[in-house]
């Protein structure tokens, strides 16, 4: 007797079916699994022999083959052990045959208790391309599966549950939709950051256009303190970019039962001890996303950014472009997302006070050395260059303190707003994802405008690279004063945020 039963499986960060086939037939007994399995897949075999022994049904004495198809993908983990279990026992005719458009999936513990499983939301979104209805999830994980919408999401503590359902003799209640509560946990306020109005101005632009920021100054004039200061004035994550967020997250097994589905922006800090691998992604033999990807649709934030290894910062150069990586290993290739805002911080020198004159105890040399740790490719890539020069004793003493984060958010949603209308519902989301044929149509430039860039081109000796970004920064600031055609002001501001005298470059 042959059954199938339906399952899901994970590449990457995209979820797809997979069936098991299950088939009993006589002859020795024995119990095989094939279709590319790891050792995780394969020792499914004991654990849902001991789980269907300790809920009381004798275990098939039979050949036992099981498929799990697509056959020429590899599999991995655990999520097989439930349907392999619903196979046997439905091959075997303890159970009734399972409905065609349910799933199931799920690790077993040997007494028969389900185990919840990462990567739920990747996998629920597949099932429901594939027109899955019904999903049989473990109960920790049924809260994220609900996430994908439309579908009918049971969650199974037992196995033993399970087969009461399955015989109708106790039906399970489907899980509730999950909805956001609102996360717990005031966001650091920019209120607390006394002066640097100009780089929280830079801020404000960065976070309005969506644009990649360098924070550069001595030693304790409140970077680091400005960099976790910007998820409190982020847009909000549209119900797409919060799934896309939530299935890298889901993934990697970072995501929580009271809290699926990621509705603040990512904000990742990774040390600057981080490797290659960490950043990009890696792994053998299963390849795992790395920091930017954890990032997507958030925020990357290398502080000390000079510290970090030479190759570390180079696997940004690509997915800063492209918004993915691609990691190739001999066990195959992924491409991971990786759409996300840059935020850096970094002292100009590594005593931290070039530029105030006497106070830079550093030879000329060092500080260029110290400054080349970071390419020019990626600082070319720098939309906004800022200076956070160390507050002076007045700034510091001042009572009444700026603005708060939400007032700033306010003009953040606004220009947002405008770039929404702007691009439409099929457009990029931000200005800084403006492409050519966007940069020609929504950034022209009058006479004075052309003659300012024009100037400044041969000034500073930009690239083609930094004219780009110098339009797609002026038009956010041109946003952020209303939404019309850029001005020389704009542009004059853009231009300002391209370099600094601190940099040798
Ligand atoms: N503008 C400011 N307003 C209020 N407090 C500040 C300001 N600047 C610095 N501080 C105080 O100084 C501390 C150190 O600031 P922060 O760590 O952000 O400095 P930093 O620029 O990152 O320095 P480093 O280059 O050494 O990393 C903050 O935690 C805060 O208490
Ligand atoms: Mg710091
Ligand atoms: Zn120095």
């Amino acid at each position: 007797m042959m059954t199938q039963v339906r399952s899901l499986g994970l590449h990457g960060v995209e979820g797809y079916e997979v069936t098991a086939e299950c088939d009993l037939s006589r002859g020795l007994p024995n119990f095989e699994i094939v279709g590319l399995p790891d050792t995780a897949v394969k020792e499914a075999r004991e654990r849902v022999r001991a789980a269907v022994k300790n809920c009381g049904f004798p275990f098939p004495v039979s050949r036992i083959t099981v498929n799990l198809a697509p056959a020429d993908r590899k599999k991995g983990g655990t999520i097989y052990d439930l349907p392999i279990l619903v196979g046997i026992l439905s091959a075997g005719e303890q159970l009734p045959p399972p409905d065609p458009k349910a799933a199931f999936l799920g690790e077993l513990s040997l007494s028969g208790a389900l185990r919840s499983v990462s990567g739920m939301l990747p996998m629920a979104l597949a099932a429901r391309r594939a027109g899955i209805e019904t999903l049989y999830v473990p109960a920790d994980a049924a809260p994220e599966a609900t996430l994908a919408k439309g579908l009918t999401v049971y969650p199974v503590a037992h196995v033993s549950e399970l087969v009461a359902h399955l015989k109708g003799e106790a039906p399970l209640s489907p899980a509730a939709a999950w909805t956001p509560d609102g996360e717990s946990g005031e966001l650091p306020d920019f209120a607390e950051v006394k002066g640097q109005e100009q780089a929280k101005r830079a801020l404000e632009i960065a976070a309005a256009g969506g644009h990649n920021v360098l924070m550069i100054g001595p030693p304790g004039s409140g970077k680091s303190m400005l960099a976790r200061r910007l998820p409190s004035i982020l847009p909000e994550l549209s119900e797409r970019e919060a799934l896309e967020a939530t299935a890298v997250h889901s993934v990697l097994g970072l995501t929580s039962r009271e809290h699926p589905l990621l509705t603040r922006r990512p904000f990742r800090a990774p040390h600057h001890t981080i490797s290659a691998a960490g950043m990009a992604g890696g792994g053998v033999p299963l390849i795992r996303p790395g920091e930017i990807s954890l990032a997507h649709r958030g925020v990357l934030f290398l502080d000390e950014l000079p510290e970090f290894h030479k190759d570390v910062l180079e696997v940004l150069r690509q997915p800063m472009e492209e918004g993915t990586v691609q990691i190739t290993r001999a066990s195959g290739s992924e491409v991971f997302p990786a759409r996300f805002m840059l935020v850096c911080a970094m002292n100009p020198c590594k005593c931290g006070w070039y530029g105030h004159g006497q106070r830079c105890k550093c030879a000329p040399r060092d500080v260029e050395k110290y400054q080349s740790q970071i390419s020019g490719p990626l600082l070319d890539r720098v939309d906004l260059t800022v200076e956070v020069d160390a507050p002076d004793f007045d700034t510091l003493s001042e009572r009444p303190s700026g603005e708060s984060s939400a007032v700033i958010k306010a003009r953040v949603d606004a220009a947002r707003a405008v770039q929404a209308r702007r691009f439409g519902p099929g457009g990029v989301p931000c200005n800084a994802q403006m492409g050519r044929g966007e940069l020609e149509e929504f950034c022209p430039l009058d006479e004075a405008c052309q003659g300012l860039l024009k100037s400044a081109f041969q000034r500073m000796g930009l690239t083609a690279r930094s004219y780009d970004r110098v339009l797609r920064v002026a038009r956010t600031i041109a946003d952020l004063d209303g939404g019309g055609d850029i001005r020389a002001s704009h542009l004059a501001e853009a231009l300002q945020y391209r370099s600094s005298g601190w940099l040798t470059r």
